[in-house]
């Protein structure tokens, strides 16, 4: 497990742009939406300004809500990191959060299964980047879903705790298959969740998030700030 600490967020967002610069401009990520992604998706626009590129873009979850809905994951990318110019708009697979929910989740899996090379059954990005929680979800994955994550399946439907808002999102198993699992996490509210799961501490497999483990061969990393691995270092 590969742990990185900046001191700021900004620094935080500029170190794992360069890390996917680095490493993945002729590949297949999924990204994932909340407000931790913003810094990134700004910082990585500018610098994929000046790169050529074939990195193609999928998701890890969407609301199911249309695409140009502010609750939209994929509409805070279109807005901020897809205004690159570089960016090959053929090479953009979104989740279609307008369509029928599970026709959209049988539509999406067929689209990983077309354009992903297929390891162990299933679909297998180069690069996954999660977000996290405070209560330890991740994906669209919440605690009392859990099971849904150990769903056999690509992609699961899945139905936020308090809003009732249906989402769609990857499962446990083709997030564990893909190459590198990174999670980015911002942000005091996070200390004591990232504690406990890097940590094992306490109930922590109540979490979804703790349930990312890459399948052989492959890795995961934390990108962290300050305020988020806080506790790690208590
Ligand atoms: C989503 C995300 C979700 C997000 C976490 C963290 O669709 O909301 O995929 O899993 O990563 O909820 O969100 P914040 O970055 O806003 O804290």
């Amino acid at each position: 497990m590969d742990i990185n600490i900046y001191k700021t967020s900004d620094e935080l967002a500029e170190n794992l742009a360069n890390h996917i610069i680095s490493n993945y401009l002729n590949n297949n990520i999924a990204l994932s939406g909340g407000s931790t992604p913003l810094k990134l998706f700004k910082v990585l626009s500018k610098k994929l300004d000046k790169l050529e590129n074939k990195m193609k873009f999928y998701w890890v979850d969407e609301r199911c809500v249309p695409p140009e809905s502010d609750e939209s994951n994929y509409k805070m990318a279109e807005s901020f990191l897809f205004n690159s110019k570089k960016i090959n708009r053929e090479n953009i697979y979104r989740i279609k959060g307008e369509n029928q929910p599970s026709e959209e989740v049988t539509r999406y899996s067929k689209t990983l299964r077309n354009n992903l090379d297929i390891v162990g059954n299933f679909p297998c990005f180069d690069l996954v980047i999660l977000g996290l929680g405070d209560d330890g979800h991740t994906a669209s994955i919440f605690p009392y879903e859990l099971n849904k994550f150990k769903n056999e399946s690509d992609c699961v439907l899945a139905t936020h705790p308090t809003s009732g808002q249906k989402r769609i999102s990857l499962s446990e198993k083709i997030i564990n298959n893909s190459k590198e699992i990174i999670f980015h996490v911002s942000g005091s509210g996070k200390k004591n969740v990232v504690d406990e799961i890097i940590n094992k501490r306490g109930d922590y497999e109540k979490y979804p998030a703790s349930h990312i483990k890459p399948n052989s061969g492959g890795k995961i990393s934390w990108y962290l700030d300050f305020e988020a691995a806080d506790n790690l270092t208590k």
